[in-house]
């Protein structure tokens, strides 16, 4: 089986994203270990926003034929401006193409990738669960589940630290609690 893990938050070492997805790979890895690992860093190599050309030509740039051939896709994401970080926007249109990862038809739009398993490592600042005043302006986890699951992919596995910009205490734990979090998940690989 082929494992993608892709990253993009822009905070380097200090990405508590890219530490929770890490952990879920690590934790995926170690229950099977036959997994075959490819990794990209969205932000240290972004790709260009989505043109023309390249939805003209979607096999033309290697992230659609990537998506397509993992079974297992692992994304670190951190919650930028209420949203996900922009260039992993830049990979989703990529990859949400129509007659390769959904399709239309007379009863709606069909996905077609939902043979994949799909686990998101999700960094907020502040808190924006149900029930949280901000929880309105919360545009990334609802976003990723729309699109995730417009292409096939209904039930992604999401593991969230939240309040990682309120005190370095808070951020510790919530990131400890995340980390734990992604080490049962071995379970489901
Ligand atoms: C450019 C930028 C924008 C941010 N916008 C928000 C925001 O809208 N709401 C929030 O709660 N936190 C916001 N934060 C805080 C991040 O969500 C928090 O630092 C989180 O850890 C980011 O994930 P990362 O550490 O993996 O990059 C922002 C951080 C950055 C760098």
């Amino acid at each position: 089986m082929k494992l993608l893990h892709l990253d993009s938050s822009i905070l380097g070492d200090n990405s508590a994203s890219r530490a929770i997805s890490a952990a879920i790979v690590s934790s995926l890895t170690k229950a099977d270990p036959s997994l075959e690992v490819t990794y990209r860093d969205l932000a240290a190599e972004p790709l260009a926003h989505l043109t023309l050309d390249v939805l003209g030509n979607p096999e033309g740039t290697p992230e659609l034929a990537q998506f397509l051939d993992a079974d297992v896709v692992v994304i670190g994401a951190g919650f930028y401006n209420f949203s996900i970080p922009s260039q992993l926007k830049a990979w989703i249109d990529r990859i949400a193409i129509a007659g390769k990862t959904f399709r239309y038809t007379a009863e709606g739009p069909v996905g077609l990738a939902g043979d994949k398993k799909v686990y998101v490592a999700l960094a907020r600042g502040g808190y924006y669960g149900e029930g949280q005043p901000a929880a309105a302006f919360e545009h990334a986890e609802s976003y990723l589940r729309a699109v995730l699951g417009f292409i096939g992919v209904t039930e992604p596995t999401f593991v969230l630290a939240e309040g990682i910009a309120i005190d370095a205490d808070t951020r510790a734990k919530s990131v400890a609690a995340a980390i734990e979090e992604a080490g049962s998940l071995a379970v489901a690989a």
